[in-house]
């Protein structure tokens, strides 16, 4: 077991500019002994959550008051090193995953033993499919009721969430079509199994729709908006679902006001419907996802993509959450805290 520090870092948010890189800053913490029913753990990686984080920058997200200095990160992969009175079932060296807001960008952190979801070992694709991973399984399976057989469309397929969100997809019996924004990341969606890869760059989304799809989209799986989120929309076939999942393409820009019909218009005579889903807003499937998800790659029968550009040190956060917000990575982008 290593030595344990007397004080250890930490990012944050020591100023709201709008812009991550001017808005945080790495700090020093003094550490502080587990208390009853908890335990202090090392963290050995973290996901980057770049729009999540601008947000923060911007102190957008509607159930955060953010106040400098303000703890950022939300998940992360590590160790238990210490463990306070009381606990049981835990040892030292145990290999955990964690998700709450302030615990991820930080070399260790205090945890709650009640929050601590056991993983095998504290590894990139572990935090990928905790809570990434949890969130597009909930998103799909339990807000876009995915019943097997039926046409999925997911945009930014080859994200962090997207790659998960084609595969359960895919696991249920369903037609996938993925969309991207590149010919790389298109092979790596067919590599997964996806059926109809898009690259809205290089083909027209709306005709491959019509032409190639004229009975409509079952389920649309969407995180990007803009043009995306409408011609998901225009293209949803009888008692299609159409799940917000985030809109990465205008999340930061002034709201968009356009002359169209009222959404029913679109909506009543297809019976379909739009939904939006936000993981903190459906905590009761957190357990119950998390172990199907992990019982499904320690299976072999989900793979996970993590991009492979390293970022590495609490220093490399800003060049990791930039890297996503410029559209380049392919999986999830993770940094390497400690270690
Ligand atoms: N609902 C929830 O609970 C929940 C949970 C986690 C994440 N999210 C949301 O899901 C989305 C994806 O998150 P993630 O961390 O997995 O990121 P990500 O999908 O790995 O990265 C963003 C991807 O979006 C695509 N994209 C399309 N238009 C873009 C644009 N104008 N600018 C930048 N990228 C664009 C790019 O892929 P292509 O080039 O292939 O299009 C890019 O790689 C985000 O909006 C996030 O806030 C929601």
């Amino acid at each position: 077991m290593p030595t344990l520090p007397d004080h250890f870092r930490k990012l944050v948010i020591h100023e709201l500019t709008g812009d991550f890189r001017t808005s945080t800053s790495v700090t020093t913490q003094a550490w502080v002994d587990p208390g009853p029913g908890q335990v202090v753990i090392r963290n050995h990686w973290a996901g980057c959550n770049a729009i999540f984080d601008k947000n923060l920058c911007r102190n957008t997200i509607r159930y955060v008051d953010v106040r400098p200095p303000f703890d950022m990160g939300i998940e992360s992969v590590g160790e238990i090193v210490a463990i306070g009175p009381g606990v049981s079932g835990w040892r030292e060296g145990d290999a955990v995953a964690t998700t709450r807001l302030g615990s991820g960008y930080r070399e260790y952190q205090l945890a709650e033993v009640e929050r601590l979801v056991r993983v095998r070992e504290p590894t990139p694709e572990v935090l990928t499919l905790v809570p990434t991973g949890i969130s597009g399984m909930v998103g799909l399976e339990r807000i876009g009721e995915l019943r097997g057989g039926e046409t999925v469309a997911v945009s930014a397929a080859a994200g962090g969430l997207g790659h998960i969100v084609v595969q359960i997809a895919k696991l249920a019996g369903s037609h996938v079509i993925g969309l991207t924004g590149s010919d790389d990341k298109a092979a790596l969606l067919r590599s997964l199994g996806v059926d109809r890869v898009i690259n809205y760059r290089s083909e027209n989304l709306r005709q491959v729709l019509a032409s190639e799809y004229p009975r409509g989209i079952d389920l649309a799986y969407d995180s990007v908006g803009g043009e995306i989120f409408d011609a998901f929309l225009d293209n949803l076939a009888m008692r299609g679902r159409l799940v917000i999942s985030g809109h990465t393409s205008d999340f930061d820009q002034p709201v968009e006001y356009l002359p169209q019909p009222r959404i029913y218009q679109q909506l009543y005579w297809k019976s379909a419907s739009v939904r939006a889903f936000q993981n903190q807003a459906f905590p009761e499937y957190f357990d119950d996802t998390a172990r199907r998800i992990l019982d499904l790659y320690y299976a072999g029968r989900l793979k996970v993509l993590v991009d492979p550009t390293p970022f590495h040190g609490l220093e490399r956060i800003a060049d990791a959450s930039e890297y996503i917000l410029a559209g380049r990575n392919a999986g999830k982008v993770v940094i390497r805290i400690t270690g």
